[in-house]
């Protein structure tokens, strides 16, 4: 690994993939948050490159053991040895590209649209786009939310918008510790995109870090998205890589994959609060309910649609999403009148049931 992948990698583990504790492992390190529990970058065991005796299933079974969900393999190459493995065991693989920034911009962009502002500013935009994804609950987007003031106070994070008539259309994050800097949760809403406002803000965070001292800036696109090729002609080159294996709290899981009705409940169960009758109530957070058809199973190397027990793939979950007929907000309050439940402080322990019904 480089110098410069090393610090990278430093960086964002003391920053925004850092944990308020971490315990030992077999094979790295165990990452924790006692205050973020849904958040997965907060929550996870972290691996370099593993000897090839090390399997898939080995990790998976530490990540259970430690209560992990998610490992962080900071080894492109070990990744993707482990990857078909994670995949048929039902985890979904993200792949990181670490990019520095090394060249010159191949593209301007009116860096003076760019301002500085609070984190809170850019909450609402957050939100928004947040809730663009299948696995983004409430509770879950709170705590993304709340992991930048996490952030902040390991490192120096500073937040910058492009406001237009007032709201900001479009936001960028840049941390640092002073000689190492990150560039990270990068979007413009979608309504105001193809104007050249990430462009722009890309390079005033660029500049920034410059100013404050920084002589390796790096940020991570998604290696399956084009992203990448916009950072490219802003003059950052590849790094490195890393997978990321993660395996989603909403289980869609069924005996057989057919057209039916799909339901599936989420809950949480508080098993840390000390004394032990002090310990809330499991409460239900999340009820789903979809007509899924053949299409919406995952396709696995066992078999087309999977052996006796099948899986929903992105799609099915994204669909179940949507069709929520209940969700507990992060008020406590429910969002469907007809139901009445608890208030719900923060658990710490959640999980999901999945049952086809009506088929
Ligand atoms: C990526 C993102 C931030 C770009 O925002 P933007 O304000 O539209 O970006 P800019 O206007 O500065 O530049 C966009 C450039 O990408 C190009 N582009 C847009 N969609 C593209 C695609 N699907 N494939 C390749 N290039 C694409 C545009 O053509 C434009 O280049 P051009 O000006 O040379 O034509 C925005 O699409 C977004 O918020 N996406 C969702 C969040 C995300 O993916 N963030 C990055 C995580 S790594």
């Amino acid at each position: 690994m480089s110098e410069d992948l090393r610090r990278a990698f430093a960086l964002i583990a003391t920053g925004d993939m850092g944990g308020a504790r971490t315990e030992a492992s077999r094979f790295g390190l165990a990452v924790f948050d006692e205050r973020l529990p849904l958040r997965y970058d907060s929550n996870y065991l972290l691996v370099d490159e593993l000897p090839e005796a090390v399997s898939a299933d080995d990790l998976v079974q530490e990540a259970r053991r430690l209560d992990r969900p998610a490992v962080m393999v900071r080894d492109g190459r070990t990744g993707e040895r482990l990857a078909p493995r994670f995949e048929a065991l039902g985890w979904t693989i993200h792949r990181g590209l670490v990019m520095a920034h090394r060249r010159r911009p191949e593209r301007t962009a009116n860096t003076g649209l760019v301002e500085e502002v609070d984190e809170a500013a850019l909450r609402p935009a957050r939100r928004r786009q947040l809730a663009r994804e299948p696995w983004a609950t409430p509770a879950v987007v709170e705590q993304l939310l709340d992991a930048k003031l996490t952030v902040a106070q390991a490192l120096t994070a500073r937040f910058f918008a492009v406001l237009v008539d007032g709201e900001v259309a479009g936001y960028v994050d840049l941390y640092h510790d002073g000689r190492t800097a990150q560039i990270e949760d990068l979007a413009t809403l979608e309504e105001h995109r193809g104007r050249g406002y990430a462009s722009a803000l890309v390079l005033r965070a660029l500049q920034e870090a410059r100013r404050a001292g920084c002589d390796l800036v790096f940020l991570v696109a998604d290696a399956d998205d084009w992203p990448k090729l916009l950072y490219g002609r802003l003059g950052f080159d590849e790094l490195g890589r890393y997978l990321k294996p993660m395996r989603l709290d909403l289980s869609g899981a069924a005996h057989g994959a057919r057209e039916q009705w799909f339901c599936t409940f989420v809950y949480e169960v508080d098993n840390q609060s000390e004394p032990k009758i002090a310990r809330r109530p499991m409460v239900f957070t999340e009820v789903y309910l979809a007509h899924v058809t053949l299409e919406d199973w995952r396709r696995n190397p066992r078999g087309e649609l999977g052996t006796r027990t099948a899986t929903l793939d992105r799609a099915g979950l994204g669909k179940l999403r949507q069709n929520w007929i209940y969700r507990l907000s992060i008020d406590g309050s429910s969002k469907a009148a007809s139901f009445g439940m608890a208030c719900l402080a923060r658990a710490t322990y959640s999980g999901s049931v999945s049952t086809p019904i009506l088929s």
